[in-house]
């Protein structure tokens, strides 16, 4: 099972940003951990970061080329406003988990929509880090079965 986990703006700035929010493991802490966790379950995953939508947009499309069978996604604050990831991932039609590391819900009012949750097969949240793995975990078990809609 090949997993792409992406995400978005701010987040290589984990253990250094709010870590009431978001606690104190890094960007590198946290790409250690998946991949600890892939290896246990037996994935291969690709993992990226990026500041900006475009990219992100280019990584869902990259994820079809490549035949992913699932997509694990934080797209920080622009889970919020954007349009062209919740575009992207209706596009690929590959089963797609959003994460959030803070419990969103209970944050500001603007947190509490997500664009892209519509096209996801579940979301996680206020899980920290752990809500990663916990993702991949959910893919694992649809076993790659497209159920996006
Ligand atoms: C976040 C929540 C977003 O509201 C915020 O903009 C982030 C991180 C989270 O992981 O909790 O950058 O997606």
């Amino acid at each position: 099972m090949k997993l792409y986990i992406l995400n978005g703006p701010n987040l290589n700035f984990l253990g250094i940003r709010e870590p009431d929010h978001y606690g104190s493991t890094t960007y590198e802490g946290l790409l250690a951990m998946i991949r600890d966790h892939a290896t246990e379950i037996g994935a291969t995953v690709v993992c990226r970061q990026s500041n900006h939508e475009g990219d992100l947009v280019d990584w869902i499309q990259e994820a079809y080329f490549e035949k992913a069978d699932g997509i694990v996604i934080n797209p920080g604050a622009y889970t919020h406003t954007s349009i062209a990831l919740l575009d992207a991932v209706k596009s690929v039609s590959i089963p797609t988990v959003e994460v959030h590391i803070s419990r969103v819900e209970e944050r500001e009012d603007f947190r509490k929509i997500s664009y892209l949750r519509p096209a996801c097969v579940a979301t996680v949240s206020g899980r920290g880090v752990r809500g990663y793995l916990d993702a991949m975990d959910l893919l694992l078990k649809q076993g790659g079965q497209s159920e996006c809609k």
